[in-house]
């Protein structure tokens, strides 16, 4: 097993970061103010998962779904809200809590444009004010994947650009996934994405760290915890407008837990 990096200048590992110094509103502008080329097609290839998986799978629509470092994201949430009766919003920064807390209450115009892409599959066209139903599900819970995520307890999750952007250390995005798949009970659907050959990003004017990975990182990692059917996809960034700084591309994985 990978040591963790020793103590630098910059932070390493996920405890040396400044989470609290992420800058909620200047990665929400630069991320998610408007829809781009490479959100749109992670959504679509969610959206058409969890339509699928659901198809195979009738459930209510009372299922605890779980989104792991959801940052300033709403869009892993809102895939999941067709079948949610509540949506854990697990984050470990306080500004992101802030943040999310707010949000989630009346969500902003600019998720309309996500919200039309999950509306070409009938399910989510079905869900009337998403809006609405969101404010009603979802429970911001400020913790540490590490060490405070309840084991099995959710029915359906998502983990979006966190264990690759967590840590330089090969061991905690190992870890991170270790952790995801723990909090989900067997059966459950998942989504995840990862930024591709990342080595750290940064937020305003706060650098974070990050682990570089590609795809056999996301095979190997889910080895043990996803049963047969699991994809791995690469999105390609596209030339002109990289949407994050210093990534080779996006890429998503999509599966349940064995
Ligand atoms: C690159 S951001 C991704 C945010 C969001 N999921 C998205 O799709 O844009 C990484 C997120 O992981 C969160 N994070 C970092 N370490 C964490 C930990 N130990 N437990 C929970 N969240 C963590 C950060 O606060 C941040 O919101």
């Amino acid at each position: 097993m990978e040591a963790i990096p020793s103590l630098g200048t910059r932070a390493l590992t996920n405890r040396q970061a400044p989470w609290d110094s992420f800058d909620a509103e200047a990665y929400f502008k630069h991320t998610y103010r408007s829809l781009v080329a490479d959100d749109r097609q992670v959504l679509a290839a969610v959206r058409d998962h969890f339509a699928a998986h659901f198809a195979r799978h009738p459930s209510s629509d009372g299922l605890r779904g779980l989104d792991v470092g959801a940052g300033t994201n709403l869009y892993p949430a809102l895939a999941m809200l067709p079948w949610c009766g509540s949506i854990t919003l697990f984050e470990r920064a306080i500004s992101n809590v802030r943040w999310l807390r707010s949000a989630v209450q009346n969500y902003g115009d600019s998720w309309d444009a996500f919200w039309e892409v999950l509306c070409s599959q009938p399910v989510y066209r079905a869900v009337t004010d998403p809006r609405t139903r969101l404010a009603g599900a979802a429970k911001v819970v400020r913790g540490d994947l590490f060490t405070d995520l309840p084991q099995g307890a959710a029915d359906i999750g998502t983990m979006f650009f966190v264990a690759e952007s967590l840590s330089a250390a090969r061991v905690e995005y190992r870890g991170a996934i270790d952790h995801f798949a723990a909090a989900l009970r067997p059966g459950a659907p998942f989504a995840l994405a990862f930024m591709e050959g990342s080595r750290g990003y940064d937020v305003g004017d706060v650098t974070f760290p990050a682990c570089e990975i590609e795809r056999s990182d996301v095979l190997e990692a889910f080895r043990d915890y996803a049963a047969d059917g699991l994809e791995v996809s690469h999105i390609d960034v596209p030339g002109s407008q990289p949407l994050r700084d210093g990534y080779t591309g996006v890429m998503v994985a999509l599966g349940r837990i064995r």
